[in-house]
């Protein structure tokens, strides 16, 4: 029998990151994956990080994704002096272009980051034409957010794991849940094929496949897979910041590779990507920085956004339990929501009081809408 205080199942990065709060707060904690942790969305994403958030009009949103995005620096400090990895987190700024050329849209925008006292720059035509000399873009408007942030995925969730380890969160990679014993409203055992599981408190953190999850423990949890598709390429010089237009945009790694991401497809979990969405992302690229039509495809992948009905996480006590919570739904900010996601739910779990008002993103707002429904 595994004994802990908290049992995490789930390790991506909400699971990581709630794992690392609550182990420096004392509390002993398991994880377990699955598969191997940190291989699904929390790696496929390409690691942008925004200063906060304007297109959800939600507070408690826009309220916890300017908590996270001040939060990175501190975390990617202490996850190298832990691990000794260099996650890449740089604030490299982000040009953001009007989706179809609207003057109106930019300024709307710029009013709603200016509202909340994120630094945002207008650019005209002149600004965009000395953007850099291998940009191209017939847009008269844009602007330019110089706190946006990056990380490398792939790094940051390897970091987080390191760092766990050292710690001494116990890993437990590739288990299958195969029974979940409940008493009294209370998760007791967790039975997978090797091992049983015994925790205080129950942590579900399973991304995009926690409506599945959720089934173990008979509630409904409706988060939704979203697929996102990316490509990546190798350009001989960088450009130095991100570019956004709409849902798509091109990240810069230090080392030349370029992102250039994504789709949003209702497909459930397929992950056969078709090489027709390839070919309409690289033009996006190529549209932006023309090089990028000479280029080859380095690789191309997808991941699973998780998302709920109203596009905002689940965050907090499952109803009906009494040691059963939920970290999820991030929808297309996860990665960069982690550092705060995870410290509002160690925060929960110990009793403090926390960062930022839960209410929003209670999970129990799923029920009363199920009852409310039922009711009609
Ligand atoms: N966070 C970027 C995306 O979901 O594509």
């Amino acid at each position: 029998m595994i004994t802990s205080d908290v049992l995490i199942i789930g390790g991506g990065a909400i699971g990581l990151t709630t794992a690392y709060e609550l182990i420096r707060r004392g509390h002993s904690v398991a994880v377990i994956d699955r598969q191997a942790v940190g291989c699904e969305s929390s790696w496929a994403g390409a690691g942008m990080i925004p200063p906060g958030e304007i297109h959800l009009e939600n507070s408690s949103y826009r309220k916890i994704a300017q908590l996270s995005s001040g939060l990175w620096a501190e975390l990617a400090e202490s996850l190298r002096a832990y691990s000794n990895i260099d996650i890449e987190y740089r604030t490299c700024g982000a040009l953001v272009l009007p989706e179809d050329q609207k003057i109106a849209t930019t300024q709307s925008e710029v009013e709603l980051w200016q509202q909340q006292k994120i630094p945002v720059k207008r650019l005209n035509r002149e600004d965009l034409n000395s953007f850099h000399p291998k940009f191209n873009s017939p847009a008269v408007e844009a602007y330019f957010l110089p706190t946006q942030a990056q990380v490398r995925n792939p790094r940051y969730v390897n970091a987080l794991k390191v760092t766990c380890e050292q710690l001494g969160v116990q890993f437990y990679q590739h288990e299958q849940i195969r029974e979940i014993k409940i008493q009294h409203g209370q998760v007791a055992d967790i039975l997978t094929d090797t091992e049983t599981f015994n925790a205080s408190q129950i942590v579900i953190a399973t991304g995009a496949w926690t409506s599945q999850f959720a089934d173990w423990f008979e509630v409904s949890i409706p988060v939704e897979p979203i697929r996102g598709q990316i490509v990546l390429v190798k350009l001989s010089e960088v450009f130095p910041s991100i570019i956004e237009r709409g849902k798509c945009y091109l990240v810069p790694r230090a080392d030349g590779r370029v992102l250039i991401g994504a789709t949003e497809e209702l497909v459930g979990f397929d992950r056969d990507c078709e090489a027709e969405t390839v070919k309409r992302l690289l033009a996006f690229g190529a549209e932006l920085i023309p090089e990028i039509g000479d280029l080859q495809v380095e690789k191309s992948w997808c991941g699973f956004r998780p998302v709920t009905p109203d596009h905002l996480p689940v965050i907090g006590f499952v109803p009906g339990y009494e040691n059963l919570l939920v970290n999820s739904g991030h929808y297309r900010a996860g990665l960069s929501l982690s550092p705060a996601s995870g410290l509002v739910m160690a925060q929960l779990i110990c009793g403090e009081t926390t960062e930022l008002n839960l209410e929003d993103f209670d999970p129990e707002r799923f029920h009363l809408e199920i009852s409310s429904n039922e009711m009609l």
